[in-house]
């Protein structure tokens, strides 16, 4: 086809014609809600680099999924802010964990809402990093164990779906086995299959205090340079048993989750990072941009892509503007 038989422009020409050949359409039911719980009562403090986002006692986390839910937003994803930390990160696995916690309330108090939740320990090891420590090199292998043990304390306190962000080698076979030995065969895995060693997490780890003590997440987290590496990384996290797998950050790497929704017949997740948020937040705040705008445009973009749910902290945001169109 050649101008001047054929026009692109003519399907341009009306809301309606751009309405009719539109091929991404966001909607709510692609969006999932990351909140960040800590202890106490009436607790709503706001996360400086992380304009929106707040650390919330259970009683407020509630609230916030039910408005989640009420905006049509199909999942939450939880994050937990423990009171104490140690080289084990024993609250991850506890009982009465944060998470465990609020995974009970949400799951008491809000009907129709998925709870996902974060399988990580860098919030819990007082070091910050996601694996034990053993002279200064993270632990893979030790730290499978306790991985499959949140992951269970999870499923236990009521998640409808666990979420490992640490990148061990073989977490996902680890997690789906044990899982499955105690029971819960029915709670799928989100695997942060494609997790990159991202300085766009840095507004996250200010909320999550979960920024590594000593050394950076370079021997976990994968080399920004390398696509490649990805299909294998995924692949393995599909042949252990994933159900959904998810590329971290989404921005910066639409070349790969388009690879990835290529390559795989599974579910594509794609995270859209707390430093993505931060910085439209931070130009939108100085009328360098229109921030609503770059929002949606970004979302799209990622959905475009290939992404088939995003985890963003626009949830809210986006849910409520979708409602006014
Ligand atoms: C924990 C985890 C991180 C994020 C999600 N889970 C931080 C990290 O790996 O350092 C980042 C989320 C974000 O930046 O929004 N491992």
């Amino acid at each position: 086809m050649q101008f001047p038989d054929y026009r692109p422009r003519r399907l341009r020409s009306s809301d309606m014609f751009r309405r009719m050949i539109r091929e991404t359409v966001l909607t709510a039911d692609d969006l999932i809600l990351p909140l960040f719980a800590v202890g106490g009562k009436n607790v709503k403090n706001p996360v400086a680099s992380m304009p929106g986002q707040f650390h919330l006692s259970i009683d407020n986390i509630v609230l916030a999924a039910r408005q989640a839910r009420d905006l049509g937003i199909p999942a939450v994803m939880l994050f937990g802010i423990p009171e104490k930390k140690d080289p084990l990160g024993t609250r991850a696995y506890a009982k009465d964990g944060i998470v465990q916690k609020a995974v009970r309330s949400i799951k008491e108090k809000v009907d129709g809402l998925s709870v996902i939740t974060d399988v990580c320990l860098c919030q819990y090891t007082d070091h910050g990093h996601c694996g034990m420590v053993d002279k200064g090199k993270i632990d893979n292998d030790a730290t499978l164990d306790l991985l499959a043990r949140t992951a269970v304390s999870h499923a236990d306190a009521g998640a409808d779906m666990v979420a490992p962000s640490d990148m061990m080698d073989g977490r996902v076979g680890m997690i789906r086995e044990v899982l499955d030995e105690e029971g819960h065969n029915q709670v799928p895995i989100m695997s942060y299959a494609v997790k990159y060693c991202s300085a766009f997490y840095g507004p996250f780890r200010d909320a999550a205090h979960s920024a590594p003590k000593f050394g950076d997440r370079r021997t976990y987290q994968m080399d920004p340079a390398n696509a490649m590496e990805a299909i294998r990384e995924a692949a393995l996290d599909v042949s252990e048993g994933a159900d959904i797998i998810m590329v971290k950050p989404a921005l910066p790497y639409l070349d790969i989750i388009c690879r990835i929704r290529e390559e795989f017949d599974l579910p594509v997740a794609a995270y859209n990072v707390s430093g993505e948020y931060a910085m439209i937040k931070a130009a939108g705040k100085m009328g360098w941009i229109d921030g609503e705008k770059v929002m949606m445009e970004t979302l799209t973009a990622i959905k475009r892509a290939g992404a088939d749910m995003i985890l963003t902290y626009f949830a809210i945001d986006a849910a409520t503007a979708l409602q006014r169109t």
